[in-house]
């Protein structure tokens, strides 16, 4: 039996590109947004289902206590605005599905859905939404509230925030532009209507003011860890992704959010679950090898990794012993992160920790293309997924031999295998690209 080919995203930020190691990404100065398009370009050449653009909306203070090394190292910040990043890459690609991350915190429902809507439309249908509530108190602060709603209402109001969107997304029919040149009618008003929505924590009236995208609504994307996370997504998402947490991790979350989906009255084949990594390529094993070393034997590997976990969390990891099992922890930020990072019983100490997340958290994945490819074969036909989001390495910054790395080595030997997509179907949305395999 031929294999069947799994979905490929990619997970970055608009955030700073490599500068500190001899391969850039050409300048270090990424803010006009170029780099971000050359890299969707080589996306789209490797025919990559979507790019997702990752977002929070802070500079963090967690890991003891100050933002230096978040700024010295430029950890999780600075970090520019996802949209205008999603409308350039949207009309410099054809194919290419287009996701920006937008807080339910953050965006009134009404500024939401008429941004996804235009960015749709903009992206001729490709568009997704990565719904997040955020996960941080600093950034809560940036919003006028002195700290973050606790998860389960966060979820709550996100689940609200949700139909509400859809709500708006409908009020105008899709056949209500008629541009009828006879009357000089452009929209049917018969056909736009107010939605009168009045819930727990949103109210909105409508109809929004702009017309229906290709899509309507936009493909969902959703990373929920926790249990109420993993409900949030299951019955709304597209595409889930989420982090890897060895084989049988990955096998029972995928096997928990189909249930789940399946419980709530859906079809679970609707639904792509992408697991995050970050595989490290060489021409040879030995040279991916000495790739992840110099990444990871870095003097301060230890201290960038903590620092990431900690931005996330709001868990200030310099106060643990990095030669000592870490306790388990709980959080009311990302819980399903902190619980993929932190291998609750494994015994392993918190250096061991860093360096398991260095390909985030799925061994097999440091070596030549055909071996890596090979592995995530194996890794898909034992879990039964959907595919991978890959990133880059932890601690690294991006860089264009990191895109080229993937784009023109690993890529290749997944599609000589059969594993992943080698043409796009011409004009398909972002939801119907998802839903081919
Ligand atoms: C691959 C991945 C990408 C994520 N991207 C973001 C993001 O861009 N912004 C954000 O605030 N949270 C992001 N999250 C956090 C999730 O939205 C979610 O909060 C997290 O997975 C923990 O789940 P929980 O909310 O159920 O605890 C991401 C999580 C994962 C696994």
């Amino acid at each position: 039996m031929s294999p069947r080919p799994f979905h490929l995203g990619w997970f970055t930020n608009f955030a700073v590109d490599e500068w500190t190691k001899p391969f850039t990404g050409g300048g270090g100065d990424p803010w006009d947004g170029a780099f971000y398009v050359d890299m969707a370009k080589a996306m789209e050449r490797a025919c990559f289902d979507y790019i997702m653009l990752e977002d929070t909306l802070m500079i963090s203070e967690a890991y003891g206590g100050t933002n230096e090394i978040y700024l010295k190292h430029n950890i999780m910040g600075p970090k520019a605005d996802p949209s205008p990043m999603a409308a350039l890459i949207g009309a410099s690609t054809t194919n290419l599905g287009v996701v920006a991350t937008f807080s339910t915190m953050a965006y009134p429902p009404f500024m939401l859905a008429r941004l996804c809507s235009t960015l749709d439309s903009i992206c001729k249908g490709r568009f997704g939404w990565n719904i997040v509530t955020t996960g941080e108190d600093l950034a809560a602060e940036n919003f006028g509230m002195d700290k973050l709603p606790p998860r389960q209402e966060r979820y709550d109001m996100a689940d609200e925030y949700v139909e509400l969107c859809k709500q708006l997304w409908g009020s105008w029919d899709p056949d209500a532009v008629v541009r009828d040149l006879d009357s000089g009618t452009y929209a049917d008003a018969s056909k736009v209507r107010p939605i009168h929505f009045e819930g727990k924590y949103f109210k909105s009236r409508g109809p929004l003011n702009c017309v229906p995208s290709p899509q309507v609504r936009p493909a969902f994307v959703q990373a929920g860890g926790s249990p109420r996370g993993r409900q949030f997504a299951a019955m709304t998402a597209d595409s889930i992704i989420a982090p890897s947490m060895g084989v049988a991790g990955l096998k029972a979350y995928r096997d928990d959010v189909r249930a789940r989906a399946a419980a709530g009255g859906r079809d679970p084949d609707e639904i792509k679950v992408l697991f995050v990594v970050a595989p490290i390529l060489g021409e040879s094993e030995e040279e991916a090898k000495a790739k992840a070393a110099r990444i990871v034997d870095a003097p301060d590997y230890c201290e960038k990794a903590l620092a990431l976990v900690a931005a996330i969390t709001d868990i200030d990891f310099s106060t643990f012993d990095l030669d000592a099992p870490l306790p388990h922890l709980t959080t009311n930020g990302e819980q399903g992160s902190l619980d993929a990072f932190q291998q609750s019983g494994s015994g392993k100490t918190l250096r061991q920790l860093c360096a398991d997340q260095l390909a985030r958290g799925l061994d097999g994945l440091i070596g030549t293309p055909d071996q890596v490819a090979e592995r995530m074969g194996e890794v898909m036909a034992e879990v039964g997924g959907d595919g991978f989001l890959i990133t880059r390495p932890f601690t690294a910054n991006i860089s264009r031999q990191y895109i080229n790395d993937i784009c023109e080595g690993l890529v290749p030997a997944l599609q000589r295998r059969g594993l992943a997509r080698t043409r796009y179907t011409p004009g398909a949305t972002l939801r119907q690209m998802l839903r081919e395999f």
